[in-house]
Formats: C-alpha cells, sequence, structure tokens
C-alpha cells in the first residue's frame, strides 16, 4: 500500500505538455479506472466526453475560462467529466446528498490515479461554461458537467509563459493531518480554513486557477 500513497501524493496538477498522442490502450486504462468506480445503488451515473475532431476540441476550449485558456490547447486529450442527476437517490433517511456529483468525484479521483500511475498528467478544471461544454458534445441539458480533464504527458516547463512556470513549481501544500481528521470530537482546529493564509488572495480565493 505504500506504492498506492506514492502514486496519489505524486499526482500534481501541472500545465507544461508534451505534444504526443495518448495512446489509445493507454487511454482505455483511464476510462476503465472510471468504469470500476462504485456509486450508490451501482447506477453508474458519470459519463465522459473525449473531444477528438478539431472542431468539437475548439468548441470546447472556446468553452473555457481565459485562465485554462492561457494553457490547456497544448493538452492533446480534453475530456469533459459529467453525470446524470437523474441517477441521484435519496438515501434512506430520505436526505437528498447529490450522489451523482459525489459520484463524478470518485471517477475523477480513480481517472486522476490511473493517469498518474501512467506517466500522464489529468489536470482538472471546473473553470468552463458548463452549457458551452455541453453544447460542443452535443449533450442533453440534464447532464451536469463536473469538470474538464487537460491530459497528456508531462512536457518541457519551458514551454509555459513564466507566470504559469512559477505556478507549476509551488509545493504541494495541505493541511495537516491533526486538522483534517477528528477523532471522537470536533476540535476548534477543524473548522479552520485549509488554506495558508500566507497565500496570496489577488485571485479573490480561488487559488491554483
Ligand atoms: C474540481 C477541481 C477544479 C479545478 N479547477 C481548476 C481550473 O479551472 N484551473 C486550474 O488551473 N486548476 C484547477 N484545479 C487544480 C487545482 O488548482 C489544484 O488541484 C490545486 O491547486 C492543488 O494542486 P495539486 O493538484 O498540484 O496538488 C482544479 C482542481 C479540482 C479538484
Amino acid at each position: 500500500m505504500a506504492e498506492l500513497i506514492e502514486a496519489l501524493a505524486g499526482r500534481r496538477a501541472r500545465r507544461a505538455f508534451d505534444p504526443r498522442a495518448v495512446p489509445a490502450e493507454t487511454q482505455e486504462l483511464l476510462w476503465r479506472a472510471v468504469s470500476v468506480a462504485p456509486s450508490h445503488g451501482n447506477v453508474q451515473s458519470t459519463r465522459l466526453l473525449v473531444a477528438e475532431s478539431a472542431a468539437v476540441r475548439a468548441t470546447l476550449l472556446a468553452a473555457l475560462s481565459e485562465g485554462n485558456r492561457n494553457w490547456a490547447p497544448a493538452a492533446p486529450m480534453l475530456v469533459a467529466l459529467g453525470s446524470m442527476p437523474d441517477h441521484e437517490h435519496a438515501d434512506s433517511y430520505g436526505e437528498e446528498r447529490a450522489l451523482w456529483s459525489f459520484h463524478a468525484g470518485i471517477a475523477a479521483g480513480n481517472l486522476m490515479a490511473q493517469a498518474t500511475a501512467l506517466g500522464l498528467i489529468a489536470h482538472p478544471m471546473a473553470g468552463f461554461d458548463e452549457a458551452g461544454v455541453r453544447e460542443a458534445f452535443g449533450a442533453p441539458g440534464e447532464l451536469r458537467i463536473l469538470v474538464v480533464f487537460a491530459i497528456g504527458f508531462p512536457g518541457p516547463a519551458e514551454s509555459l509563459p513564466e507566470d504559469l512556470q512559477k505556478r507549476d513549481q509551488r509545493e504541494q501544500r495541505r493541511q495537516p493531518l491533526d486538522r483534517l481528521v477528528a477523532t471522537d470530537r470536533w476540535g476548534e482546529q477543524h473548522s479552520q480554513p485549509a488554506r495558508d493564509p500566507s497565500r496570496s488572495r489577488r485571485d479573490g480565493g480561488k487559488l491554483g486557477r
């Protein structure tokens, strides 16, 4: 199990891509990692939308936020991950828990872990116009798009503008485990914001965008 935490901790949302294509067999391993993700009642509400043609890629890229359009076009693969809310279940206590969204999160985690194990970057983006992403694929209005992935092999840092190179070189910062984990009783430290207050707020707190 030591290897798994190493692989998970080795995943980074980097932005410098190599232009070489991701082989079909490698892509299939990503799809399989998503397909084995668990879901409530095994509803399997997750869907993957792969932009292959130049026309679909262009429409998808146009739907991304400006910040993401600065680097994502270099990724050889763009994949949207969606979920069908009509597959949502209330649990046995009658509470709605947006499980369709939870399913998408598990699927995204599986995809990123598998990508890392294959030496790929799978950079998740929430900065996009959802209707525009649906339009790019002709997807129905009820499909909720949770994230778009920029996927590919890592490329040279110098392929990025300087500001993005700096962002890619930031060390991975995470809250300490005693703030993450409450044992027996909720403590004051668990309510504290996870973000390092010393970090820049220039972006209104939307760090990493
Ligand atoms: C759901 C989600 C949405 C994200 N959206 C964006 C985005 O739109 N643009 C971007 O550059 N990074 C985005 N990120 C990447 C995060 O900024 C990044 O994961 C975070 O800063 C931690 O860095 P690390 O993944 O390298 O550990 C997103 C990450 C997640 C999980």
